[in-house]
């Protein structure tokens, strides 16, 4: 690749010590409405680190998507921090900031509203490259992230209504691609697809893994994705880490019942785990 790739930006070990790519140290985050105050994250500590992917699951309200969002820095700890190689995220250090918000990119749900219908595929993947002010080639690097998730060079001039479900989320994988991140943070990134196409964006997102050395974080209810696309598993339940660990451990062994649980609700997973 032309461009500088995944992880380059990464700081030399200290003292022989790589520091995590990020982490939540003892991280709470309350929210007050009128009078009432939710506990949606209680003292959580997490820790991610290059080339090891992470799912996170559990129950609708567990803190999942609350977990996504600091670990984008879109919010902020009640208590604890956030780091980012080791370093307490802080949006007065605006150098810091650059090298976080290239870094850490992020793939929604669902396409249809991710991607401005307006906006060509040109324009939507050279976005990024604008906004985060990315060294390089701009023409070069969109035609290259857009050969990497599988998309025609013809791509470029059409617009999202243009292209089918899956289609379109391997444009907004381009999207999130371009400015080469080191992490990609993924909010059930299938669940929005046609059942027929989920398998092929999820065989792309493990080639790109591979491929490019970028670590996932991914939030899933389908417990069979996340074996197929992360090394660690960590399963949320009410604001808490109930367990976490190598995932084919947690899957195939887990200690919590909570766990148990979550796997027997998924019909393919109760026969043996032959999905992965
Ligand atoms: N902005 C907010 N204001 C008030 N409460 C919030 C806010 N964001 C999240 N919460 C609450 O925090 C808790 C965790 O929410 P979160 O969205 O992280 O859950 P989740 O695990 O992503 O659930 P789901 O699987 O349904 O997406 C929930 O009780 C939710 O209602
Ligand atoms: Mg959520």
């Amino acid at each position: 690749m032309s461009t500088p790739n995944a992880a380059s930006d990464t700081p030399p070990p200290v003292n022989g010590h790589r520091a995590p790519l990020l982490e939540l140290n003892n991280v709470t985050r309350t929210f007050t409405n009128s009078n009432r105050t939710t506990t949606a994250l209680d003292n959580v500590s997490l820790t991610i680190h290059t080339g090891q992917s992470l799912g996170i699951v559990g129950e609708s309200g567990a803190g999942k998507s609350t977990i996504l969002k600091l670990l984008m820095g879109l919010d902020s700890p009640t208590t604890g921090d956030v780091r980012f190689h080791g370093t307490t995220l802080n949006r007065r250090n605006r150098q810091q900031m650059v090298q976080f918000r290239r870094a850490v990119q992020i793939v929604f749900q669902d396409p249809r509203s991710s991607l401005d219908p307006r906006m060509t595929v040109d324009r939507i993947v050279t976005e990024p490259l604008t906004s985060l002010k990315v060294p390089g080639n701009h023409r070069d690097r969109v035609r290259e992230v857009l050969t990497s998730v599988g998309l025609e060079e013809s791509a470029l001039t059409k617009y999202p209504a243009q292209f089918s479900g899956g289609q379109r989320q391997r444009i907004a994988i381009a999207r999130a691609l371009a400015p080469a991140p080191s992490v990609l943070v993924a909010d059930e990134p299938v669940s929005a697809l046609d059942v027929s196409v989920r398998s092929q964006i999820v065989d792309l997102l493990a080639d790109l893994t591979s491929r490019l050395g970028v670590t996932l974080v991914m939030v899933s209810h389908d417990i069979a994705i996340v074996g197929q696309l992360c090394a660690r598993t960590a399963v949320l339940r009410a604001g808490r880490i109930e367990e976490e660990g190598d995932t084919l451990q947690v899957l195939t062994e887990p200690t919590a019942q909570y766990t148990r649980d979550l796997i027997n609700a998924v019909p393919q997973m109760r026969s043996g785990g032959e999905e992965h």
